[in-house]
């Protein structure tokens, strides 16, 4: 038996689906006002998991991630044959994650039940914001009260349940957020995901942004409701594990971490990335953004692949130090050295660390609470 097959292996499904276009999300997501043949999706969908199953024959998958776009517009139906069909292909721990991404609207909850049934076991809602003036200025189309009624309900069909608030939103004081934060701590299950508004090239918020007329906390004022959030996070007990996730101890998303610690995942559907060894060599597959392209693709050829590109060593190490450094956890000094064939440079982790960026734990280095408020930068430090 080669060692990946006893690795942790995810499968993530992109459904790139969406009824309104959020004016801040670069997401590979598409509106389609005349709706879609979702039986010959389905049937694309099945058609590269059975390729992906070709490529990596033989693992174990620990966790399965729909997400998307709005992975919640699936009907039940075509979320479990797409687990049955992962279940036919690859071995599937019985304890495996299985996480579907749901959009907080009425409608779509009436759905929660039936995704439970398909096998669904943890849910992840995008709630955003808990404030209706906010809610309506992301473009978002349900109000506070109904993401908080999407919650509970969530909370009653799956054992683990999980909400998203993107915060240091236009005009956004410390207070504000602290009261919000304290609001939705009050609701959350075992696990939040905290996103810093990010503006991505090309959004219509881009626009704004670069024309005056939308005006973000920046700087400063950022780090200080980043502190506020890690502070209010911990004494909840929902620590950090990730730059912007939080959970009680225990309760981490196994899916995101199988991306953070380097682990193999193939991805499924429009603009899906995957990460998976064949034979020995680690392979970074991407797939056509275009839903109906690629339709078109894995219907002429069983797969929507475009790119393929094998990983040097060299790469694969600083994909490790890039992804680890993010998690509370940090990386293992011994396996990073071992993946790229040499270790960091001592002289340069002690400066760090005495400037306390970061920080040593007997074979593992992460960064601190400072260090991860200029990441990027510390990770360019630590490659160069
Ligand atoms: C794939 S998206 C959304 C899933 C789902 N369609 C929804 O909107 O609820 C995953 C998460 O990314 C976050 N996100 C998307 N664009 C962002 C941005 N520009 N800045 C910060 N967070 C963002 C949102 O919190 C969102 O819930
Ligand atoms: S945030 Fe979610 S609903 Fe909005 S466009 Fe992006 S993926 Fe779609």
């Amino acid at each position: 038996m080669s060692s990946e097959t006893e690795l942790p292996f995810g499968v993530y499904v992109h459904w790139p689906f969406c009824r309104a276009k959020c004016p801040y999300c670069d997401f590979n997501s598409h509106v389609r006002h005349g709706g879609i043949d979702e039986a010959r999706f389905l049937a694309g969908y099945l058609r590269e998991l059975a390729h992906f199953a070709s490529l990596a024959p033989g693992r174990n998958v620990s966790s399965i991630f729909f997400g998307g776009g709005t992975p919640s517009l699936m009907s039940p139906s075509t979320v479990a044959a797409i687990l049955d069909a992962i279940a036919g292909h690859w071995r599937a721990a019985d304890d495996a994650e299985i996480t579907l991404e749901a959009n907080p609207t009425s409608v779509e909850a009436e759905n929660f039940a039936g995704y439970r049934a398909a096998g669904v076991n943890r849910l992840s809602l995008g709630v955003q914001a808990l404030d209706d003036a906010d809610l309506k200025a992301l473009g978002r189309r349900h109000s506070a009260d109904e993401a908080l009624a999407a919650l509970a309900l969530a909370k009653h069909h799956f054992g683990r349940v999980s909400f998203d608030l993107i915060y240091a939103r236009e005009g956004q004081s410390a207070r504000h957020w602290e009261q919000e934060l304290r609001r939705a701590l009050d609701h959350a299950a075992d696990h939040l995901s905290l996103y810093q508004l990010t503006i991505e090239d090309g959004t219509p918020f881009a626009a704004r942004h670069a024309a005056g007329s939308l005006r973000i906390p920046d700087g400063e004022q950022a780090s200080e409701l980043y502190q506020l959030t890690q502070e209010l996070c911990e004494a909840a007990g929902l620590p950090a594990y990730e730059v912007s996730n939080h959970a009680r101890p225990g309760s981490e998303s196994r899916h995101n971490l199988l991306y953070w610690r380097g682990h193999d995942y193939a991805g499924i559907g429009p603009g899906a990335h995957s990460r998976v060894a064949i034979d020995g060599t680690k392979h970074a597959l991407s797939a056509i953004k275009s839903p109906e392209f690629w339709l078109a693709e894995v219907e002429a050829r069983g797969h929507g692949l475009i790119g393929d590109e094998t990983l040097s060593a060299e790469e694969l190490a600083d994909e490790y130090l890039l992804m680890g450094l993010r998690l509370s956890e940090g990386i293992d000094l011994a396996l990073l050295a071992s993946i790229g064939g040499r270790a960091l440079d001592s002289k340069k982790v002690s400066a760090l660390a005495s400037e306390g960026l970061v920080e040593r734990n007997g074979e593992r280095l992460a960064a601190t609470h400072k260090g991860r408020l200029v990441l990027n930068s510390l990770i360019l430090e630590l490659a160069a």
